[in-house]
């Protein structure tokens, strides 16, 4: 029996499968996210081991005696968190999360620095987590004067479980810390952030192991053989390795709160002023890229709370097929955006409204909005040299018939429909542990899942479609004028 651990930001899940990688047993336990000032954006790290433990138990419970043959743990977490743990391992301050833009002045100022983007391979964006050290520096100094360690927040689940302090690549890369192409801490950014190598966790790969289950849980859990704990993945890399997403050409669109177009990579070809994030894979000699943005449902969720309706109830209206765009367009920048605008002031629009329309055009400007939005990442994307193919089409938002239509429209690529079967960043982390508790190969665990159906672009409307992102292309240029 293999555990995968997924800690998201409103909750921490995890499964249990077997070395097939059938599901066993599933249990979610939730977690809220404080907001004490205007962007900012905490948890507590005792909440994520509070809730590590009632999974645990809740997974105890559903899978019986089949619990006791655990022998390996994977996890995966929200990227970018700064988690700050003093010399006896203890938080120093609540974890500054990903989505928290109170450094966004120290982002940009160490994005100015050459040196971060040449090492790094990405923009230093707001989230990440070494402008949240500079912030912490500034603003909490008796704080920072007691930091030992920085951990993403995966990584401290790791030590909860194993006593080390370890991480691995493709956390890792997203710190703004890291040699990206190289897999190893960069000592030249790990200067420009005023951070040092003794500061930050060990490295290793995701599939290798990064140390074994404490005694004293393996005995609280009543387990009596040793359990090897892998070093894990980001959340993204970790849905890449359940979707079976690794090498050149393999990708999936993801429809959840943000919007990511993902393409695995052989090599790193970091290309920052694409605004795509070049990351470490979490499987040894790969890499991935992806162009995220802001708000994929959570543009859906916005429209749904001001026409006093349900969201699933407005997709519903639509029709199956998308056929052309319709005339009114918008965008989706409710929270400002990343790829490809790298523009956190940047704010959304309806344009092109007119009398007839109600809440159903509305949606349907909404859905066509973020296809286009994914559209600029393919282009981004492709900028950088990823060469996505089909593409596995994951998330809340895939449950609409009509958003997957326009997103194939837009994109003029296939989209795959995965069968059912659980293919999140639990079963990426449950993946990596089968590789690192039995040595397997992560290209013979990590297979693309059984798909249930391809939707095609439709040929007798791409032109439409490409009039259509012609328009929404030349809106942000416009707007940004006004804004
Ligand atoms: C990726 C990113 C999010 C977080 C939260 O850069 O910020 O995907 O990992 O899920």
């Amino acid at each position: 029996m293999y555990l995968g651990l997924d800690l998201g930001t409103s909750g921490l899940r995890g499964i249990l499968v077997d070395e097939g990688g059938a599901v066993r047993a599933e249990a979610e336990a939730a977690l809220v996210v404080s907001h004490p000032h205007p962007g900012w954006s905490e948890q507590d790290p005792a909440a994520w081991i509070g809730a590590l433990e009632a999974v645990v138990a809740q997974l105890r419970a559903g899978a019986g005696s089949a619990f006791a043959d655990l022998r390996g743990i994977g996890m995966s977490g929200h990227m970018h968190g700064a988690t700050l743990v003093g010399q006896d391992g203890a938080p120093l301050r609540p974890c500054i999360l990903w989505n928290d833009t109170r450094s966004h002045l120290e982002a940009a100022a160490l994005d100015t620095d050459p040196a971060m983007r040449a090492v790094t391979g990405n923009i230093v964006f707001p989230g990440f987590t070494a402008p949240k050290l500079i912030w912490v520096a500034k603003h909490e100094p008796e704080v920072f004067a007691k930091v030992a360690k920085v951990l993403l927040p995966k990584d401290f689940l790791r030590l909860y479980l194993t006593g080390e302090m370890a991480s691995e690549m493709s956390d890792a890369a997203g710190t703004a810390w890291l040699d990206v192409g190289a897999r190893d801490w960069s000592d030249a950014a790990l200067a420009a952030g005023g951070m040092r190598r003794d500061q930050m966790p060990s490295l290793v790969e995701g599939s290798a192991e990064s140390g074994r289950l404490r005694g004293d849980l393996l005995a609280s859990w009543g387990l009596s053989q040793p359990v090897v704990v892998a070093g894990g993945a980001a959340d993204n890399a970790a849905a890449a390795c359940g979707a079976g997403c690794l090498g050149e050409g393999s990708g999936f669109v993801s429809l959840g709160t943000s919007g990511v177009l993902m393409a695995g990579r052989d090599s790193f070809s970091p290309a920052p002023e694409t605004a795509v994030h070049s990351f470490c894979h979490a499987v040894p000699g790969r890499w991935y890229q992806m162009g995220v943005i802001l708000a994929a449902t959570d543009s859906l969720n916005w429209l749904a709370k001001n026409l006093g309706q349900g969201a699933g109830a407005l997709a519903s209206a639509l029709p199956d097929a998308a056929g052309a765009p319709g005339s009114a367009i918008y965008l989706p920048y409710l929270s400002g955006e990343r790829t490809p605008h790298n523009d956190s002031a940047m704010r959304g629009a309806f344009v092109g409204l007119d009398v007839s329309m109600g809440p159903e055009a509305l949606t349907r400007a909404v859905m066509e909005g973020v296809a286009f939005a994914l559209r600029d990442n393919l282009e981004a994307l492709r900028g950088a040299g990823a060469r996505p193919g089909t593409l596995l089409a994951v998330g809340g938002g895939a449950r609409s018939r009509y958003w997957l239509g326009a997103v194939a429209n837009a994109l003029d690529l296939p989209l795959a429909l995965p069968k059912g079967s659980e293919l999140g960043a639990a079963m990426g982390a449950a993946r990596l542990a089968i590789c690192a508790a039995t040595g397997a190969a992560p290209e013979d665990v990590m297979t693309p899942p059984e798909t249930s159906e391809i939707i095609a672009p439709d040929p007798a409307h791409r032109a439409a479609w490409e009039d259509g992102y012609a328009r929404y292309r030349a809106l942000y240029p416009a707007l940004k004028a006004v804004l």
